[in-house]
């Protein structure tokens, strides 16, 4: 049920409408030099994907894009791992009222994950603010809302609608969310901390996982701030 990405690396893709049109949610899985599991944008916990996850190894953290991104179904994580920590985006402890988050993620990965994962704050955007994580051993950049990405392998429909928001064969944000950039320079200087990472694949939070060229693809997705 999860994909093997090698290297440690497990995605699961949950369907997902935008606007109507299927484009799909991406959970990443990193299983820690520590032998725990890193969850990023956790999915449904159904009977079939707790049994995969169990099969892996345990639970330890689990982390979500931003407030928006990769939050939802964080209750039934806590529910079903009391050991394990929510890591908190900033504002999703807001948001998220309903749970107790255990780490504030920032700029700075964790000791815990520093060996495997590296993490970077994306600042500039009026009112969200990402974290993008980078696994190390795989050279696998996983992103949120700031990364989608739809290519020819997708339904027509979704197609269309990526080249209306702006991300079709290229990672990139929606159009809204670049309009909602206000602070250019700060966020130029995010993305090339991100472009700093030695990586080849990207998963984005929506759409199809870029195998190979991913820094290319967030070369070209990101050309109007770089
Ligand atoms: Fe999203």
């Amino acid at each position: 049920m999860l994909d093997e990405r090698g290297r440690q690396l497990w995605t699961y893709e949950e369907p997902l409408r935008f606007f109507g049109v299927d484009i799909g949610r991406i959970m990443t899985v990193v299983r820690l030099s520590s032998g725990g599991l890193f969850v990023q944008s956790p999915a449904e916990l159904t009977v079939e994907l707790r049994e995969a996850l169990d099969e892996l190894g345990a639970v330890r953290f689990v982390a979500p894009a931003s407030k928006l991104h990769g939050h939802l179904y964080m209750e039934q994580y806590r529910a079903a791992y009391p050991r394990a920590e929510l890591l908190a985006a900033p504002g999703l402890d807001v948001r998220r009222a309903d749970l107790t988050f255990d780490h504030l993620l920032g700029d700075t990965p964790d000791p815990r994950w520093a060996t495997d994962i590296d993490q970077v704050a994306i600042l500039g955007h009026r009112w969200l603010t990402e974290i993008a994580y980078c696994h190390r051993h795989s050279g696998t950049v996983v992103l949120g809302d700031v990364g989608f990405h739809v290519d020819e392998t997708s339904p027509l429909q979704t197609r269309l609608l990526a080249r209306a928001l702006g991300v079709y064969e290229r990672v990139a944000p929606p159009i809204e969310y670049r309009l909602t950039v206000t602070n250019e320079s700060t966020f130029r200087r995010s993305i090339r901390d991100v472009l700093a990472w030695d990586f080849d694949r990207v998963i984005p939070g929506h759409g199809e996982i870029v195998e190979t060229g991913g820094k290319a693809a967030v070369i070209d997705g990101f050309d109007w701030v770089l």
